[in-house]
C-alpha cells in the first residue's frame, strides 16, 4: 500500500461510504461496520462517528482509544452487511467472514488488506459519547491499495439497500 497525504483524507469520506471499523481489545481484534460518520476538519483529519454503546466495539473503541475506518469498495458489499448483522462478542469475524487483518503501524487495531484505503486513528474527543455515543477520531496515518485504482463505494439507504458509486461530474468550483 502506498501512502495517501493527509490532507486527501477528507475527500475519501466526505461522500459518506459505508466503512468498516477495526478495535483491538483484550481478547482478539473485531470489525463492525459503520456508515454514521463525517469529516470534522481538514488537517489533521478529524473525523466524528457514532458507535453504539450496545455494539461490541464501542467497550474496546472507549477503553483503548484507537480504531482504524477501512474503506471497501463494491465487491466486498456482501462481506460488510455481514459484519455489521453479527457481533465480535460471539464471533471471531475476520476468520468466520473471510477478511484479512494486517498490522498498522502506529495502533494496535489490523488494516484491512481487502479494503482499497485503511486510516489509522486515535480518539481525540469523547465528550460526547455518552449523550450521543458520539466518538471524535483523528487520523494519524492512511494507507490507499494502488491494486485498486478506481474503487466504487456504496452507500447506506438502509435494510440492505445500498447506492453504488456511479458517474463522476466536474463543476467549476472554488471550495476543497
Ligand atoms: C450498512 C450498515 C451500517 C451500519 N452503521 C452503523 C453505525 O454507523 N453505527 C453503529 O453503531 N452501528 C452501525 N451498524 C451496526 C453494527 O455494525 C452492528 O451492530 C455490528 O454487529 C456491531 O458489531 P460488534 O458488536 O462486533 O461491535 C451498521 C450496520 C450495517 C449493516
Amino acid at each position: 500500500m502506498e501512502q495517501l497525504p493527509l490532507s486527501q483524507v477528507y475527500r475519501l469520506l466526505e461522500p459518506g461510504p459505508v466503512v468498516l471499523l477495526t478495535t483491538k481489545g483484550k481478547n482478539r481484534a473485531n470489525v463492525m461496520t459503520l456508515s454514521w460518520h463525517m469529516m470534522v476538519e481538514f488537517e489533521p483529519p478529524l473525523v466524528a462517528c457514532v458507535v453504539s454503546n450496545g455494539d461490541h466495539s464501542f467497550t474496546a473503541l472507549k477503553a483503548t482509544r484507537q480504531c482504524v475506518i477501512a474503506v471497501p469498495a463494491k465487491h466486498l458489499a456482501a462481506k460488510v452487511v455481514a459484519v455489521g448483522n453479527c457481533s465480535g462478542r460471539d464471533v471471531d469475524k475476520f476468520a468466520t467472514i473471510g477478511l484479512t487483518p494486517v498490522p498498522a503501524a502506529l495502533v494496535a487495531p489490523p488494516l484491512v488488506a481487502e479494503c482499497f484505503a485503511n486510516l489509522e486513528c486515535k480518539v481525540v474527543d469523547m465528550r460526547l459519547v455518552n449523550k450521543y455515543n458520539l466518538f471524535v477520531l483523528e487520523v494519524l496515518k492512511a494507507w490507499t491499495d494502488s491494486n485498486q485504482p478506481d474503487p466504487k463505494t456504496i452507500h447506506h439507504q438502509g435494510y440492505g439497500t445500498f447506492v453504488v458509486d456511479g458517474e463522476t461530474i466536474r463543476l467549476p468550483s472554488k471550495m476543497p
